[in-house]
């Protein structure tokens, strides 16, 4: 049985990651920086929960003792610049040193649309730019130069690189079509920056099988350096998506609240006073800035259907999780809606 290391294997997509992987005949451990956080996935056979800091570089290398494949999905969605620079460039570079010290096969990397690590620098927010640099320095670290083919290179790296680019992805457990359902259950009207913004949002559960048909092909061919782009078949404004989210959960009697477009600048005020808020921010600055550029396909790369996955339409799915919510009414209902 082969041995598979999931970073960020509690997350949203981590947890579907795990159950596939497994189900596809393989063993996971799951580093995690407090075991309670794995609870979601505790219940799969085949999987060990590893309490660990995985910025930690030696324990890091000792997680990945045995191991035949890495996944790395840790990502943060909003902080400082140093914080990005620390999860998706710091990382990543321990990451590769530890698969070369422990002769990993396969690593994938579960990086963002939008990202570019030829010209990092160039993206047009400090997550894009950050997630630009990771790949780079994975590229850098195993050994994948980015302007020569590998069949040009004098010796081939032993761990292959395949780094996946989903757009927004949707699912159950999304914080992005259940955000925009909630929040018109409590607010009468929705001001929105970046309404005419772009995406194309994939399904949790294309992304993961992406992620498993990764690790097989990297296990069982030679090394090699490949990027995908994660999209859905269809692509969506913001304000599209915002109002879908209200008609399938039955805002207002499915009708929703008015939207209303917000430049950019008033954008970022919003984004400011709701970073004030407690808990994690619904939207930050650096989300805004994000916006700027279209989160669509750009025909550069391959796709899911090059991995054997067929992309599913978010109108066959989003139904059924947005409308489950609203069925549930009375106390079930009230209890499920403050949780
Ligand atoms: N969700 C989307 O719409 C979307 C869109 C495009 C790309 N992506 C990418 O897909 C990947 C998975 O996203 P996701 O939505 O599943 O993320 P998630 O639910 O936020 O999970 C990320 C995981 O990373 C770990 N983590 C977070 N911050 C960390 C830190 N500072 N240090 C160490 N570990 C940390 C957490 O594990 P523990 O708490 O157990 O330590 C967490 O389970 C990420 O690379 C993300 O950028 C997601």
């Amino acid at each position: 049985m082969k041995n598979v290391l999931v970073l960020g294997g509690t997350g949203f997509v981590g947890a579907h990651v795990c159950e596939k992987l497994i189900r596809a005949g393989l063993r996971v451990t799951v580093p995690t920086r407090r075991a309670v956080n794995a609870r979601k996935i505790l219940h799969l056979p085949a999987l060990t929960v590893l309490e660990c800091d995985v910025h930690d570089e030696a324990a890091l290398t000792q997680a990945m003792d045995g191991v035949d494949a890495v996944v790395n999905l840790v990502a943060i969605l909003h902080g400082s610049p140093a914080a990005f620079e620390w999860v998706h460039r710091a990382l990543p570079e321990k990451i590769a040193r530890a698969c070369v010290a422990q002769g990993v096969r396969q690593l994938v990397h579960v990086s963002a649309l939008g990202t570019d690590h030829q010209k990092p620098q160039a993206c047009v927010s400090n997550y894009l730019r950050s997630k630009g640099e990771g790949e780079a320095a994975l590229m850098r670290g195993l050994g994948w130069p980015q302007d020569k083919a590998a069949d040009a290179l004098a010796a081939v790296p032993h761990t292959g690189l395949t780094v996946l680019r989903p757009s927004v992805i949707f699912g159950a457990q999304d914080q992005f079509l259940n955000v925009f359902a909630k929040l018109q259950k409590w607010f009468p009207v929705m001001p929105l920056a970046g309404a005419d913004a772009k995406f194309q949002p994939v399904w949790v559960e294309d992304v993961a099988a992406a992620v498993v048909q990764s690790v097989l092909r990297g296990l069982s061919g030679p090394p090699r350096w490949e990027v995908y782009e994660l999209v859905g078949p269809q692509v969506y404004r913001l304000r599209e998506l915002v109002q879908l989210a209200a008609r399938l959960s039955g805002v207002a009697g499915g009708r929703g609240r008015p939207v209303i477009g917000l430049p950019r600048w008033m954008g970022k005020v919003q984004a400011a006073m709701l970073g004030l808020m407690p808990g994690k921010p619904l939207m930050s600055g650096d989300n805004l800035d994000s916006m700027q550029v279209d989160n669509v396909a750009t025909a550069q790369f391959r796709g899911l259907t090059d991995l054997g996955v067929t992309p599913t339409a978010l109108a066959a799915i989003a139904p059924q999780y947005l409308v489950a919510d609203r069925s549930q009414t009375g106390l079930l209902g009230l209890r499920r809606r403050i949780r």
